[in-house]
């Protein structure tokens, strides 16, 4: 076992002029099991790939354990990758498709068999290893991947995206198999994905990039909870936190329920008399007319406990979102929607308001 380390580490394709992923600093302990999330084309990939040894470094470093293997070639890494088109062999067996990898090394005959059987059992594919690939469905060819990777007990599992090519329900299923398995092995393991809740329910720590550049690591409950900047805030959580532009008074944001969040001097003196004010869907309850923000009602979706608000604040700014303002989003009871059309009122749960520069995204408040 062993940790990773990314040191600094930096990739530029060839012919582009920004870094792909710039200076990632990032430590993963031993046996962890890390998310690394953020929108498509942000360096997931890229950052997997480094550390597999597929991508050059161009600057920084990467460790595993305490062997610097910057520019250690692929299979003396002792990783295995798990990819998202698992690319299992046609006319290979599961058995011979799962033992190929050892098979290369040159493990001799009778050792490759019993770790083909003990990592099928694991998986629950032991009366499937005489079958081809194509005589599989879709979530057993998933565990095939999964099954190559565990018979080289590597240091490091990385995985890519392993269960984008699986429909929503088997998705929900196999993140639970992936990650209790990975839990019982104790292999240190970098999982990348680009579905937050994914992130949030498989990962003991997530680590949010965007545009190559790594925004915030910590717990998934840390990151819900306390956003370190206005990427996080909004990419993290389903549906979104309400980000809303309101004006500052001289010590901080006030709201009508005579909440008061108080910002640094300091700080307060670098805003442009502005901050952005996040809350989530569910950290808002109803409020009298005297002390909430109106909201028009523009859509309920019930959903049976709850149901979801969506409206426009008749006060404060949020932002654009393909030329049109996001909707405000408010969590109300499900038994007793506001009707459609209708006005309601809002105000945030005291400790639950979050607040961001406008200009450069950063975190207010503690
Ligand atoms: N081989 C390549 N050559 C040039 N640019 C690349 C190459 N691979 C990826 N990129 C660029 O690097 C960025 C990060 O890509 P990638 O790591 O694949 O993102 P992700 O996995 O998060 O979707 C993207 O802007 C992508 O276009
Ligand atoms: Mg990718």
């Amino acid at each position: 076992m062993a940790t990773v380390r990314f040191d600094k580490a930096t990739r530029i394709y060839p012919g582009n002029d920004k870094p792909s992923v710039d200076q990632l600093d990032l430590e993963i302990g031993d046996g962890e099991f890390l998310v690394l999330v953020g929108p498509s084309g942000c360096g997931k990939s890229t950052s997997l790939r480094m550390l597999a040894g597929l991508e050059e470094v161009n600057d920084g470093k990467i460790w595993i354990g305490d062997r610097d293997v910057t520019h250690m070639s692929p299979k003396d890494r002792d990783v295995a990758m798990v990819f998202q088109n698992y690319a299992l062999y046609p006319h290979m067996t599961v058995a011979e498709n799962m033992g190929f990898a050892l098979k290369i090394a040159g493990v001799d005959k009778s050792e490759i068999k019993t770790r083909v059987a003990d990592a099928a059992k694991i998986l629950d594919l032991t009366e499937y290893l005489e079958r081809k690939p194509k005589a599989l469905s879709g979530g057993q060819r998933q565990r095939v991947a999964m099954g190559r990777a565990i018979v080289r007990s590597p240091q490091v599992f990385l995985m890519d995206e392993p269960l984008s090519n699986l429909d929503a329900k088997l998705r929900v299923q196999t993140r639970t198999q992936i990650a209790s398995l990975q839990r019982r092995l104790g292999v240190t393991t970098v999982y990348v994905t680009h579905d937050q809740v994914e992130a949030m329910t498989m990962g003991d720590r997530v680590a949010v990039l965007d545009k190559g550049v790594l925004q915030q690591v910590d717990t998934p409950r840390k990151m819900y909870d306390h956003p370190a900047n206005l990427f996080v805030a909004g990419f993290i959580g389903s549906p979104a936190m309400n980000l809303i532009h309101v004006p500052v008074d001289e010590g901080g944001v006030t709201f009508r329920s005579g909440l008061h969040i108080p910002i640094e001097r300091e700080r307060l003196a670098k805003l442009d008399g502005e901050v952005v004010v996040g809350v989530r869907p569910e950290d808002l309850e109803p409020a009298a007319e005297h002390e909430g923000l109106p909201v028009t009602v523009e859509v309920v979706e019930e959903l049976g406990a709850d149901a979801y608000v969506y409206g426009t604040p008749m006060e404060g700014r949020t932002d654009l979102e393909q030329g049109v303002p996001k909707p405000f989003i408010a969590r109300t009871d499900g038994r007793t929607p506001p009707a459609k059309g209708s006005t309601v009122y809002f105000k945030p749960k005291a400790d639950h308001v979050h607040v961001f520069d406008p200009a450069t995204g950063e975190r207010l408040t503690d």
